[in-house]
């Protein structure tokens, strides 16, 4: 058995999350990519195809971290990787501001910059990107994705694969459901029902 860690993803996103394992003394043995995926992810060597998290099972590795942008296709590998027995680390940048109140689930990733005040829950697999911050008692869906430089107020709310765009905002106690994407740099001022694209200051159902 080995504490050594495998990175599900060997893209741009996976690069960033294996940084970030480094910056907590982790070392990831190995990259899961796809088979059009570059032979090393800043320096780390990729194999291609998921059906190697079975041998690397077999060969003692335990702990995955799925570094997967689309949200869900992380929570499809995550689902994949712990039927074969692998636990969900997280990768929280030493640099990130978290209060010691905040709940985190498992496989979350935190970018560095990034602010989550007093008891906010960051559901599994949700991603907390570069600089973004989510002020108290927020509660962050899973396999959420808070993009790079969004603000969300106290009390916020956002569902189940929702995606906040790079520099979107939400005003305080603002519910926003699942599935939904915030355009980049939108300013969300009511609640946001499922399933839906808004876009703009205020943001709005965006009609295809
Ligand atoms: C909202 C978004 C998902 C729409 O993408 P799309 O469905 O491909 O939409 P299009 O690019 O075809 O644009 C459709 C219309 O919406 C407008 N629009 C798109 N994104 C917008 C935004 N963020 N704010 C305001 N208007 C926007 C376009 O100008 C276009 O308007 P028009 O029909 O009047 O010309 C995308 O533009 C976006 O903002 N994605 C966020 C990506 C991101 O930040 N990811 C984080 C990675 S870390």
């Amino acid at each position: 058995m080995t504490d050594e860690i495998i990175v599900v993803g060997a893209g741009g996103h996976a690069k960033v999350c294996i940084e970030i394992l480094h910056e907590m003394g982790e070392t990831v043995a190995y990259c899961v990519g796809d088979a059009n995926a570059s032979d090393q992810c800043v320096g780390v060597p990729v194999l291609k195809g998921d059906e190697n998290l079975v041998d690397l099972h077999a060969r003692g590795y335990r702990r995955v971290f799925v570094a997967i942008g689309s949200n869900r296709l992380r929570n499809r590998l995550a689902a994949y990787a712990t039927e074969l027995g692998f636990t969900l680390t997280n990768a929280v940048h030493p640099k990130a501001i978290i209060s010691q109140t905040v709940k985190f689930g498992e496989g979350v990733a935190v970018m560095a910059g990034a602010v989550i005040n007093a008891e906010s829950v960051i559901d599994s697999l949700a991603i907390v990107n570069t600089g973004a911050t989510i002020d108290h008692d927020c509660d962050i869906g899973r396999a959420v994705h808070i993009a790079p430089q969004c603000a969300l107020a106290g009390n916020v709310t956002i569902g189940a694969f929702s995606i906040l765009g790079v520099g979107a905002k939400v005003i305080p106690e603002k519910t926003i459901g699942e599935q939904v994407t915030v355009g980049a740099g939108g300013v969300v001022i009511n609640d946001i029902s499922a399933s839906q694209t808004v876009v703009g200051v205020p943001a709005r159902r965006l009609e295809k």
